[in-house]
């Protein structure tokens, strides 16, 4: 069996971080291609050779760009490799424009699709990423979902008979990379001004919903700003531009900005934190798989398992609490409870692989 995983950006490359330790050894043929939709060596680089992924064969090198020109750049790049390799299967992950765009070549080529990470749903229609994944699962032969709740929202929209449940191949990663940490002792690398072994609090920002609204954006800024402990900032790109186009201080008060981490020294840097902020739904997993108190700065979230107890808080009007709630609620402990597997039981990539080899078109 020939696959080939579709990827682009950072999130998606810690996937195809735990995949492509599952294909290492079997009879299958595995190849990468990278749209290039993340191109800083911070975001993509440093997770191939981090994470042990194998180089792409295939770099289209897209770049940034409005949501249509980078969607249509990369299916006008894509259509010419699909066409060369023939894979047996597509396998495109999560929710970017990279996944949408390499569902859409593939399905119209009559190449058959899988994705990972189907079924997911915020159910808010101005997110971008909710289009993308709605779009995937429905133009999908296979749907692998990672969680229970995924499979009802497939079963919901009459995609039952494609979907699988295999978990969440991001335990895969994390678990592993904490055992790693763990083991080697490895100290987070944090922002200048922070000290590893007194409180602080691990932050990141990057979504359109709050980057791009600089009321919003200022006052999340303001809140950790006024944190009682120092605040490790690792700020995406696009947040460092709307900060300086809006004339927002990223170093004010508690902030303490650095550059976006590694993933084995965000693993560190999560596991030494007091707690986490973020809007990343990667994040917000990887916290609750660590024990590790968040706080989303979102509307609401797709990975409901991890409000469950506490463990996240969602933050839909940053604006609506003052600095004394913030600080409140960055300093909250969550009592251990038997949480369960949720995600999966850190297997998710094997069964991925099996499945493939098994439900081939
Ligand atoms: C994308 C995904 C989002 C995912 C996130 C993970 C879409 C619609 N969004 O968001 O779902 O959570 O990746 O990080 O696909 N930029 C750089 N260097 C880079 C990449 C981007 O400076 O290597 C800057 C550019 O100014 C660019 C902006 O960041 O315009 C946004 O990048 P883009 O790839 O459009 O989306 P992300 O916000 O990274």
């Amino acid at each position: 069996m020939k696959v080939i995983s579709v990827v682009g950006t950072r999130p998606q490359l810690v996937k195809l971080g735990a995949v492509a330790a599952a294909f290492d050894g079997t009879p299958h043929e595995h190849r990468i291609i990278h749209t290039g939709q993340h191109y800083d060596a911070g975001l993509s680089d440093v997770f191939f050779s981090g994470l042990g992924i194998p180089a792409p064969d295939h770099h289209l090198g897209i770049g940034s760009g409005s949501h249509g020109v980078q969607t249509g750049t990369m299916l006008a790049a894509l259509d010419p490799v699909f066409e060369r390799e023939r894979p047996d299967w597509v396998l495109v992950y999560g929710d970017t424009n990279s996944t949408l765009a390499a569902a859409v070549s593939a399905a119209k080529m009559h190449l058959p699709v899988a994705h990972l990470e189907a079924g997911l749903r915020s159910f808010n229609r101005s997110m971008p990423e909710e289009h993308n994944r709605v779009l995937t699962d429905h133009c999908a032969d296979l749907l692998l979902a990672p969680t229970r709740e995924a499979m009802g929202h497939l079963a919901g929209e009459g995609l039952r008979k494609r979907s699988e449940l295999v978990g969440d191949v991001m335990v895969d990663v994390c678990l592993s990379t904490r055992d790693r940490v763990l083991s080697a002792g490895i100290r987070p690398s944090l922002p200048e001004g922070i000290d590893p072994d007194r409180p602080y609090v691990l932050a990141t920002l990057h979504r359109a919903e709050n980057t791009d609204d600089p009321g919003r954006l200022r006052s999340i800024v303001s809140a950790l700003a006024a944190s009682d402990v120092p605040v490790a900032l690792l700020a995406h790109p696009r947040l460092v531009d709307r900060c300086e186009r809006y004339g927002i201080d990223l170093t004010a008060g508690a902030l303490r900005p650095g550059e976006p981490l590694p993933y084995r020294d965000l693993v560190a840097a999560v596991l030494a934190s007091r707690g986490v902020v973020t809007d990343s739904g990667g994040l917000q997993k990887e916290a609750y798989l660590l024990e590790t108190p968040c706080t989303t700065v979102r509307t609401e979230t797709e990975w409901v398992e991890t409000l469950e107890g506490g463990w996240n808080v969602l933050i839909p009007e940053p604006a609506d609490h003052d600095a004394a709630e913030w600080r409140e609620l960055l300093a909250r402990t969550v009592p251990g409870t038997d949480r369960g597997e949720p995600y999966g039981d850190g297997k998710a990539a094997h069964r991925v692989v099996d499945r493939l080899a098994e439900v081939r078109p």
